[in-house]
């Protein structure tokens, strides 16, 4: 049987591996934020999973059309022998590129690289299993400190889907495209999803769905820091606020709470007083224009080669190619 290899950067305890760093920073300040991937435990790994398939939530769907209408094209040029995803989840869009792949013929190597092990174990094994002649070696690592780890590739086509990289902050973003062109070798291709601006109805309910399923994601990163750091965060107080900021042309999702809150998280050793109407800033999501795409993997010499949109124009892949 095909095995997965996996290997582990992160340190395998969450107050290690930079939670204690990053609650301080974030919480300890106004206005107050929580980074992202502190969202995706097991169980916000598998509230993620169900975002995919709510009615509301049309990112999915529509990355997914773009890539069964392209993969076959975007394998057939890419000289890529190696495939690397980042923030890879389930892997599940990805098959339709790994399919592709291997009707072409020239795949050896796929490099799934997350943040949450257990998911990207059960995708890890599932798919050495499905695709037997592809080398699975999986990375359970954060994309915004081991991007190092990839320039042992040669000739790779790394895959950053589902909008991700629009859960990073502007200066956030800028750094990593710039450690994510140095990973790469002059040649080496970039398989990018984003998610477009739009009008902002159709934006909102994408982020706040009638079952409540992404309202249970975003207050999961509060039981994160109770279970992790021993915090005494009081879930019912909180009401999640997603709302569209237009200057930033971002949705920003928060938890508001309407009474005074005493929190203590011993083991960020810290204590916070939130005030009656303050709010938790637990995710942004950012939506592109065409130009600014260009100009931001431009600035890191990426050239963009194609941009596809899904027939409603709401979402984009971008394939990029590092110059020089
Ligand atoms: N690519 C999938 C999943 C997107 S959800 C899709 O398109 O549906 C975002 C994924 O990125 C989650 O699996 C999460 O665990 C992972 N993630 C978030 N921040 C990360 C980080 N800093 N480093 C590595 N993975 C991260
Ligand atoms: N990358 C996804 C996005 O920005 C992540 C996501 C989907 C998300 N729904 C969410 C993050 C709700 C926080 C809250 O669309």
């Amino acid at each position: 049987m095909n095995q997965p290899k996996v290997d582990v950067l992160l340190a395998a305890n969450w107050a290690a591996s930079g939670l204690v760093q990053d609650v301080r920073r974030g919480l300890g300040s106004v206005p107050r934020t929580l980074p992202p991937k502190w969202l995706y435990d097991d169980e916000g790994s598998r509230l993620f999973d169900r975002i995919t398939r709510l009615e509301e939530y049309y990112p999915t769907e529509c990355e997914r059309t773009i890539l069964r209408d392209h993969a076959a094209e975007i394998a057939a040029t890419s000289g890529a022998t190696t495939l690397v995803e980042l923030g890879s989840g389930t892997s599940d869009k990805t098959r339709l590129l790994l399919d592709a792949f291997a009707d072409a013929g020239r795949l050896d190597r796929f490099v799934p690289v997350d943040v949450s092990e257990e998911t990207l174990r059960d995708a890890a094994a599932m798919l050495a299993t499905r695709y037997p002649d592809t080398d699975v070696e999986a990375v359970v690592g954060d994309f915004t400190l081991h991007l190092g780890h990839l320039t042992r590739y040669r000739h790779k086509l790394i895959a950053f889907l589902g909008g991700t990289i629009g859960n990073l902050y502007v200066e956030e973003r800028g750094a990593f495209l710039g450690a994510l062109a140095d990973s790469m070798d002059a040649g080496d291709e970039l398989l990018l999803g984003t998610d477009l601006v739009k009008d902002a109805d159709r934006l909102i309910s994408a982020y706040d769905d009638a079952e409540g399923v992404t309202e249970a994601f975003v207050k999961n990163s509060l039981r994160v820091l109770n279970r992790e750091l021993g915090a005494d965060f009081d879930l019912d107080a909180y009401s999640y606020v997603p709302f569209w900021d237009r200057r930033m042309q971002r949705m920003d999702l928060r938890l508001r709470t309407e009474m005074p809150q005493h929190v203590t998280i011993p083991g960020a050793d810290l204590e916070l007083d939130l005030a009656s109407g303050e709010e938790i800033r637990v995710e942004i999501s950012t939506k592109f224009t065409e130009e600014r795409l260009r100009d931001e993997l431009g600035a890191v010499g990426l050239e963009i080669g194609h941009m596809w949109r899904d027939p409603s124009d709401s979402f984009a892949v971008t394939l990029a190619r590092k110059v020089g």
